[in-house]
C-alpha cells in the first residue's frame, strides 16, 4: 500500500475525486494517510476531518518565512512515510527544499494544456488568449512553476462563447479523471521518468 498525503488550499473537489477513487477500487494499492492545508477554512479540509482522514491545518504565519513553513510540512511528511505527495489546488508555490526532499514524488493538476498558461487563472488565459482547445495536465513538480515532467493530459474543447466558468467545469470533470489515473500508474509502478519525459513502463 503506497501512502499519499494530499495538500490543498480550497475547495478540494480533485482531492475529493481521489479519495473517492480510492475507495471504490479504481486506484489500487494507495492511501491518503495525511491531508494539509495552509487555509483552516478550507472545505476540502473539513471533508478530510468529516471522512476520518489525518487532517491538519499549519499556519504560514506561524513561520518565519516560506523554506520554515515547507520544512515543517516535509517534517510530517516523512514521519507518516509518504510515499506520494498530491497539490490539489494548493495556492503556494513550493521550495527547493520541498522539492529536494521528495523528488520524483511531488505531483500536481495544472487546468490547461501545459506549457500553454501556467499560473494563475488558467482557464482565463486560455479563453481570452482565443484557443480552441484547452484542458489539463498531471505532472511531477521540479523548481519551476507548473513546469515539470508531464504525466497525463486531457484535452476540452472551447466553444463559442464559452465563459471562464463553464469552461472550468468542463476541464474540471477532466482533472477528476486524469489525477486519479496518474496517481494510479505512478503507485503501480507503470511509469518511469527519463529526462523530462514521462515513458510507460513495457508490461
Ligand atoms: C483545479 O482547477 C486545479 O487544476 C487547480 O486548482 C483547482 C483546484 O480545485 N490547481 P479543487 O480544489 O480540487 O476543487
Amino acid at each position: 500500500m503506497k501512502k499519499l498525503a494530499v495538500l490543498l488550499s480550497g475547495r478540494g473537489s480533485n482531492f475529493i475525486k481521489i479519495y473517492e477513487n480510492i475507495q471504490s477500487g479504481v486506484i489500487k494499492n494507495a492511501e491518503i494517510v495525511l491531508v494539509i492545508s495552509n487555509k483552516h477554512d478550507a472545505p476540502g479540509l473539513t471533508y478530510a476531518r468529516e471522512s476520518g482522514l489525518n487532517a491538519i491545518y499549519l499556519n504560514p504565519k506561524d513561520y518565519s518565512d516560506r523554506e520554515q513553513y515547507d520544512r515543517a510540512i516535509v517534517e510530517l511528511l516523512k514521519k507518516e512515510k509518504i510515499d506520494l505527495v498530491c497539490l490539489a489546488g494548493y495556492m503556494r508555490i513550493i521550495t527547493k527544499f520541498f522539492v529536494e526532499s521528495f523528488p520524483n514524488k511531488i505531483i500536481n493538476i495544472h487546468p490547461s494544456l501545459l506549457p500553454a498558461f501556467p499560473g494563475l487563472d488558467a482557464q482565463r488565459q486560455a479563453l481570452e488568449y482565443g484557443v480552441k482547445y484547452t484542458g489539463c495536465t498531471v505532472h511531477f513538480v521540479d523548481e519551476k512553476v507548473d513546469h515539470g515532467a508531464i504525466i497525463l493530459q486531457e484535452v476540452v474543447e472551447v466553444l463559442e462563447d464559452d465563459t471562464v466558468e463553464a469552461l472550468s467545469a468542463r476541464i474540471l470533470q477532466k482533472e477528476h479523471i486524469i489525477y486519479s489515473r496518474a496517481i494510479d500508474l505512478i503507485v503501480n509502478d507503470r511509469i518511469y521518468i527519463d529526462g523530462r519525459i514521462v515513458r510507460f513502463k513495457k508490461v
